[in-house]
């Protein structure tokens, strides 16, 4: 703005007059100005990887549908997992993709011990112990139907697969799970899961919840990824909530915490980000969200195309998370913006 640029007005008041004088562009105008009032900062501290796992020994397998995105075994995800810890990530949270021939009905393979989960997380937490692990209690890795439910008649049975999650819950805790982060949606499962972790001696595990979780067609790459896609038959709508409510999402939240939860997760992400804000604004507590695999392979295809900067959409996506008010975000970019922060 130099004074070349205080133009005769072209109608009857001058821009000064528009204003009254107000020039919000005077603090852009540099770079020194522009870091001094940033208010929001993306920080590695942000960050949470997903990681997938699958059974064999150095294994890395391409994901089809997720560019950069890959299903590795135990020993690859504690090799992968000491990397994120170097980078200071603090956390990654791990989703198998189980094999076919031991998924059933009712996902009873989640209740193995030595399942592919569980071994994976006591293989990261004996390589990289200072890194924060969160696994899923869920059951759509493990049913032959792909639903996060034990699926009778047509019907997810609720309480059945309540109790079936929380027994799942302390088999992982006990396999070194820091973070239990049910993503189900079934009703009663934080209280369930609390009551579980500390029948079992573990108090100090924390249930981070899924509480806001919805039936969106984002999490599409993801059923790629754990082989659901060619299995799930109907949709998800009697469990996760309406893309449309957001009155829905704050009673979800309000009802998890009641029931224990120490800390919120919103999912999708981007698409949600009033989700986000809502719930900050009302709760004050830990609150995340998870950019799903959708909109990473959207960010991800683009950016491959030449249609957008991808690094640039990246950064600008997670930094929208924290304007929003999260405290973190579960993303497949963590290592790439982890990177990018360091360097
Ligand atoms: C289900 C589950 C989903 C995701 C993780 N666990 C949703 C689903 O398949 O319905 C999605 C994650 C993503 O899309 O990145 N418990």
């Amino acid at each position: 703005m130099n004074k070349m640029s205080r133009a005769q007005p072209v109608g009857t008041r001058s821009v000064d007059q528009i204003t009254g004088g107000r020039r919000l562009r005077r603090m852009r105008k540099a770079p020194w100005s522009r870091r001094l009032v940033q208010e929001n900062r993306l920080t590695v501290d942000d960050l949470i990887w997903p990681i997938f796992v699958v059974d064999g020994r150095n294994v890395r397998e391409p994901i089809g549908a997720m560019p950069g995105v890959f299903r590795v075994s135990p020993d690859l995800a504690a090799k992968d997992a000491e990397l994120a810890a170097k980078l200071g990530i603090p956390a990654v949270a791990i989703f198998p993709k189980v094999d076919i021939a031991l998924r059933d009905q009712t996902g009873s393979h989640i209740l193995d011990p030595q399942n592919i989960i569980n071994r994976a997380t006591t293989a990261i937490k004996r390589a990289v112990p200072e890194i924060g692990i969160i696994t899923d209690a869920a059951l759509d890795p493990f049913t032959d139907h792909g639903h996060d439910g034990i699926l009778r008649e047509g019907v997810i049975v609720n309480d059945e697969t309540v109790e079936r999650v929380a027994a799942a819950a302390v088999l992982q805790a006990a396999a070194g799970a820091d973070v239990i982060a049910p993503s189900d949606m079934m009703d009663g499962r934080i209280g369930a899961i609390r009551d579980a972790l500390d029948g079992n001696g573990f108090h100090d595990v924390p249930v981070m919840s899924y509480a806001t979780k919805f039936a969106s067609a984002f999490y599409g790459p993801y059923r790629d990824a754990i082989g659901t896609a060619g299995l799930l038959r109907g949709d998800k709508k009697t469990y996760y909530i309406d893309p449309a409510n957001t009155d829905e999402a704050v009673r979800e939240a309000e009802q998890d915490l009641l029931e224990g939860a120490d800390m919120l997760i919103v999912k999708p992400g981007l698409p949600y980000l009033d989700i986000v804000q809502r719930l900050k604004d009302e709760f004050g507590m830990p609150t995340f969200a998870y950019q799903v695999s959708g909109e990473y392979s959207m960010i991800k295809a683009a950016g491959a195309n030449g249609w957008i900067d991808g690094e640039r959409v990246m950064m600008e996506s997670l930094l929208a998370f924290k304007r929003a008010g999260c405290d973190g975000i579960l993303t497949y970019f963590a290592m790439e913006a982890a990177e990018l922060l360091k360097g």
